[in-house]
């Protein structure tokens, strides 16, 4: 059984000494981390109790340009070596190797760790976590979900005595920019993702951040803070904002929404009664007055659903050098603190052994906007399909589609709550039949 921590069996030795801090990584976040660590070295100091040194910066270009530039000393290709010498070993190269490799030689040492690589964390999450746990040293990724918003450790500790049902995050700052600029000025997905890239939002290559995968790996990293246990990326359905046309806009304006990506991890029931985890991310409509429509830009937020607390939402950057280096500074100074003043280790973090359910499971609400023809019987056949699957309709609204190339209506309906299974069954059986020309969209709602 994976462990989210170290054991809180054995207490943490006072050091004496200053500790060294060896930096993986000095690019958009290594180098703000650099800076902070060098321009910040007294205020640190009081906090932790002891100096905090910057051993080295591992790259792999010694005299390549940066954001802030350290004394080229500090600088090596020598990652190893660096991860030896260290006391805190901060890992910001990304990517999986050598990542995962150091990582894995700082823990088995017993040496803490600090992460921003929420790739890595969702890939091999449970191999990092359970070398933790064999060795007792510490492993903390805030960063990695959610740039500079504090939204690991409340799940982890503050929200320790309540029960987490469901957290839903706006995840990625990219998708939530292109989104944004869809739904405020009538762009369409390539205008609003060319804007992204000159603006910076957006990679080069922005498939990992429009197809769902970032969002999806946060996914499962909150999932494993919120419920205990620990999930992988494959155990998350994804969907991202590709498919996300103007049409579906309008129709979401229409009726009240705003489309957003969301990362959704919520407890569930599969049909066997198996209690679990489903988790998912796809193109979301909520309703306008939901906190979560009110997030703008590149901007993350993270709602929250607790059974004592209620809801809670966790707004701010959600990316970028500055931001997403504070949340490192917050986790090595936790860290640092800890070892220079001993005492017992951080509890062991519960482990709930909450298995993830088949994303098919889920039980969510959908707008479907249906094209068909406008004639005498279509609306029952229409709706004996969704009786058929059980799947209730909430509201109906046929609109007139005078434009279209084949002449006839649009149907936009909302359903309640049904399992995912279900409504993929509907929206099999719809387009089958003769009178809708259409399927034209499927978006879940959630929120209402
Ligand atoms: P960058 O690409 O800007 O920096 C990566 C750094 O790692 C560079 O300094 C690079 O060296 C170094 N590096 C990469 N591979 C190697 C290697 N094999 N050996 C030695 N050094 C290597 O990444 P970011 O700073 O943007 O991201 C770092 C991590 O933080 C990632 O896991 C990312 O997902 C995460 N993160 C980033 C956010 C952001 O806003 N940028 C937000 C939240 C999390 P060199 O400089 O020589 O190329
Ligand atoms: N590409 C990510 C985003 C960066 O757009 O939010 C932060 O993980």
């Amino acid at each position: 059984m994976p462990e989210l921590t170290a054991p809180a069996a054995q207490d943490v030795a006072p050091a004496t000494e200053g500790l060294t801090v060896a930096l993986l990584g000095g690019g958009t976040v290594g180098s703000q981390v650099a800076r902070i660590l060098t321009e910040d070295a007294a205020v640190l100091h009081d906090r932790v109790g002891a100096p905090l040194t910057l051993g080295g910066i591992a790259v792999r270009t010694l005299d390549a340009e940066r954001d802030w530039q350290a004394d080229p000393a500090r600088y090596t290709r020598d990652a190893e070596a660096l991860v030896d010498g260290a006391d805190i070993v901060v890992e910001l190269m990304g990517g999986i190797e050598p990542a995962r490799s150091l990582i894995l030689r700082a823990l088995e040492a017993g040496t803490a760790v600090v992460t921003g690589n929420k790739a890595l964390l969702a890939a091999h999450g449970a191999e990092l976590y359970e070398a933790a746990s064999r060795s007792g040293a510490q492993l903390s990724f805030e960063a990695s979900v959610a740039g500079a918003i504090p939204i690991l450790r409340p799940l982890r500790d503050s929200l320790s005595g309540d029960t987490v049902h469901r957290v839903m995050g706006i995840a990625n700052g990219t998708t939530n920019f292109i989104l944004d600029r869809m739904d405020a000025e009538g762009a369409s997905f390539e205008e609003a993702l060319a804007e992204a890239q000159r603006l910076g939002y957006a990679e080069a290559d922005p498939t990992a951040d429009v197809g769902g995968l970032d969002a999806a790996a946060k996914a499962a990293i909150l999932a494993t803070l919120a419920f205990g246990s620990a999930y992988t990326l494959d155990q998350v359905s994804v969907e991202g904002i590709t498919g996300i046309t103007a049409e579906d806009n309008a129709a979401a304006a229409d009726a009240g929404y705003v489309v957003k990506l969301l990362a959704i991890a919520e407890r569930g029931t599969a049909e066997d009664g198996t209690q679990g985890a489903v988790l998912r991310v796809h193109p979301t409509l909520i309703p306008r007055e939901h906190p979560l429509a009110s997030v703008r830009g590149a901007f993350n937020a993270v709602f929250v659903e607790a059974e004592n607390a209620g809801e809670l939402m966790f707004y701010g950057p959600g990316a970028g050098g500055a931001p997403t280096a504070s949340a490192v500074m917050g986790d090595v100074v936790a860290i640092a603190q800890r070892i220079v003043r001993g005492g017992p280790a951080r509890l062991r973090t519960p482990v709930a052994a909450l298995p993830a359910l088949d994303p098919a499971e889920a039980r969510t609400s959908s707008l479907v906007v249906l094209r068909v023809a406008d004639q005498p019987g279509v609306l029952r056949r229409v709706a004996a399909v969704f009786e058929q699957h059980a799947v209730s309709i909430e509201t109906l609204r046929q609109v007139r589609d005078d434009d279209a190339e084949i002449p006839g209506a649009s149907l936009r309906l909302i359903t309640h709550r049904a399992r995912q299974r279900d409504l993929d069954a509907v929206v099999a059986d719809l387009t089958a039949l003769d009178a809708v020309h259409e399927v034209a969209s499927v978006l879940r709602v959630e929120g209402n």
